[in-house]
């Protein structure tokens, strides 16, 4: 197997804090992103896709095409948008962990063409010094 990997960005608020708990407990568990009025990221994120090259194109997946589904199932879904506002999100609070496994979710179906070629990995970078990664055999 081959992997291709796009890279995106978008720009999404969001505020870490669980509505069970406390403001206290919040701020003990996430610190300063449990401040209620929220706070930004531009958000890095890294799709990688995997299967055969098809010899017609030379390629795994059409970059265009790719572009286009992520476009659609993820950036004009999340961008400049409370993440927490997402029904994605009701019931979980949008770490970058979370936010990274909801993409997966939303891109798996779509890039899967029935023929091998498939989601590999979603890379969520949310710092310069974190980022969180789900995919498979991961
Ligand atoms: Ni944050």
């Amino acid at each position: 197997m081959i992997t291709v990997t796009s890279r995106y960005t978008f720009s999404a608020a969001h505020v870490l804090s669980r509505t069970d708990c406390s403001d206290e407990e919040n701020e003990r568990i996430y610190g300063k992103c449990a401040n209620t009025n929220g706070h930004g990221h531009n958000y890095g994120m890294e799709v990688t896709v995997g299967g055969e090259i098809d010899p017609r194109t030379g390629e795994i997946i059409s970059r265009d095409a790719l572009d286009r589904l992520v476009s659609e199932q993820v950036l004009e879904r999340f961008a400049h948008r409370r993440l927490n506002d997402d029904p994605l999100f009701a019931s979980e609070v949008p770490t970058a962990e979370n936010i990274a496994k909801a993409i997966y979710r939303l891109l798996e179906e779509p890039i899967a063409d029935g023929d091998g070629v498939h989601l590999v990995g979603v890379r969520l970078v949310e710092t310069a010094r974190n980022f969180a990664e789900v995919g498979e055999e991961r």
